[in-house]
C-alpha cells in the first residue's frame, strides 16, 4: 500500500509499505479521506513533540471503510477516527490502510458524507467539543462570543457552529484584509484584528465577552480571560501563538470566569459519539464545503507547510482512496 512516511533525519516521502495487521481490540480501515491539521504540519516536518514513533505515517484523521467486522462495527461500515494517537504515537491516515483502536471509531452519521467528515476532521471535532463545554454555562442571549484564530480550522468551524446555534460571534483574525468577507459568510457578526487581543494588558479589563473559544494561547488567552464577563467560559485547545499563559487569578476570583481545557485526542468514546451526533445536526455542511480545500496524498507535504505558515483558510481534506 502507499503511505507518506516520516523518518527522523530524512524528509517525508510517499512509499510502498506492507499492509498493517490488526490485533485484539483493533480494526483495519481502508482510508478514503484524511485531513491536514496544524498538528499534521508539525508531524510532517518531523517535530519530535508530535512524531513520537520513528518512522511515522502522519495523519491524525481517518475517514474510511471497515475492512473486516469487529466488535460493534460491521464490514463496509463508514467510520471516522479523530486523534486517539493516530499520526502521533501510531501510524495515521496518510496511507491506503490503517489500523485503529476499535473504541475510538465512530460510525458516520448517515447525512455526513466521508469527504465532509474529513472536512470536519480533528479541527471541527475540537470546535464541537469546545461548543459543548461553552453551552453548559453560556446561553445565546448572554452576550458576545469571541473566536480566535478564526480563519483557521478550529476557528472556522467554531464560528459556523456558534452562529447556527444563535450565538452572536466576533471572529478574531490576523488576516482581516483577505478573510473578513469569508468570516462573515460563516456567520460572524463582527471581525476584529487579532492584534487587539495579542499584547499583554491589565489582568482585569472591561468585560466584553460572555465566552470565548481559543486556539491561540499565550497573551491572547490571558486577554480573553481579562475581558470575560461574570460567570463566562473561555475554552482553550491550542497554542498557535504560544504555550505560555501570562495571567493572574483575578478573572477567576473576581468574575467567576471558567477556563476550560479541551483535548480531542483522548476524548472518551461516549463524548466522541455525542460530538459527532451534534456535528451531524448543528453544522451547516453546505457552508462547510465553502471552507474546504482538497489535496491529493502526493501534495500533503506542501499542504502541511502551508498550515504551519498560517496560509490556509478553513479546512484541508486529503483524498486518499476515495
Ligand atoms: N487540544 C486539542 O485537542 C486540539 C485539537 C485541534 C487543534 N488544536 C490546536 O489548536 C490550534 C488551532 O488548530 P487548527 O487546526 O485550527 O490550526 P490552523 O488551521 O493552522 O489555524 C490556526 C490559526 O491560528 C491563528 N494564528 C496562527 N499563528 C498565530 C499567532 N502567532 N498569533 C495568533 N494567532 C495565530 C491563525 O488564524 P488567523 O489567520 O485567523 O489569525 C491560524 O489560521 C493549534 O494550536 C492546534 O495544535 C488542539
Amino acid at each position: 500500500m502507499r503511505a507518506v512516511v516520516v523518518e527522523q533525519g530524512r524528509g517525508p516521502a510517499l512509499l510502498d509499505r506492507p499492509e498493517p495487521e490488526p490485533h485484539d481490540g483493533e480494526v483495519l480501515v481502508e482510508v478514503l479521506w484524511s485531513g491536514v491539521n496544524y498538528k499534521d504540519g508539525l508531524a510532517l516536518r518531523g517535530d519530535p513533540g508530535v512524531a513520537k514513533i520513528d518512522p511515522l505515517v502522519p495523519g491524525i484523521d481517518v475517514v474510511g471503510r471497515v475492512v473486516a467486522a469487529s466488535g460493534e462495527v460491521a464490514q463496509g461500515d463508514l467510520v471516522v477516527v479523530n486523534g486517539a494517537g493516530l499520526g502521533e504515537t501510531r501510524d495515521g491516515g496518510y496511507a491506503d490502510r490503517v489500523v485503529v483502536a476499535a473504541e475510538s471509531l465512530v460510525v458516520l452519521p448517515e447525512n455526513v458524507s466521508p469527504r465532509r467528515a474529513a472536512a470536519v476532521g480533528t479541527a471541527g471535532f475540537t470546535a464541537m467539543l469546545s461548543v459543548l463545554r461553552l453551552e453548559r454555562d453560556v446561553a445565546p442571549g448572554d452576550g458576545e462570543i469571541v473566536v480566535t484564530g478564526a480563519a483557521g480550522g478550529v476557528g472556522s468551524v467554531a464560528v459556523m457552529l456558534l452562529s447556527r446555534l444563535g450565538y452572536s460571534v466576533t471572529a478574531s483574525s490576523g488576516r482581516l484584509e483577505t478573510e473578513s468577507d469569508y468570516l462573515r459568510s460563516l456567520g460572524a457578526t463582527s471581525v476584529i484584528d487579532r492584534a487587539e487581543l495579542a499584547s499583554e494588558g491589565r489582568p482585569l479589563q472591561r468585560a466584553r465577552w460572555a465566552g470565548a473559544i481559543d486556539g491561540v494561547g499565550s497573551s491572547t488567552l490571558a486577554t480573553l480571560l481579562a475581558q470575560t464577563s461574570w460567570g463566562g467560559v473561555v475554552t482553550a485547545c491550542g497554542l498557535a501563538q504560544g504555550s505560555d499563559l501570562p495571567t493572574t487569578v483575578l478573572p477567576f476570583i473576581l468574575r467567576g470566569v471558567t477556563l476550560a481545557g479541551v483535548n480531542s485526542v483522548d476524548a472518551p468514546p461516549a463524548l466522541r459519539r455525542t460530538a459527532w451526533r451534534r456535528l451531524a445536526t448543528d453544522l451547516d455542511l453546505d457552508l462547510l464545503d465553502t471552507a474546504t480545500t482538497e489535496v491529493d496524498l502526493a501534495d500533503v507535504v506542501d499542504a502541511g507547510r502551508r498550515v504551519l505558515a498560517g496560509e490556509t483558510r478553513g479546512r484541508t481534506v486529503v483524498r486518499v482512496g476515495a
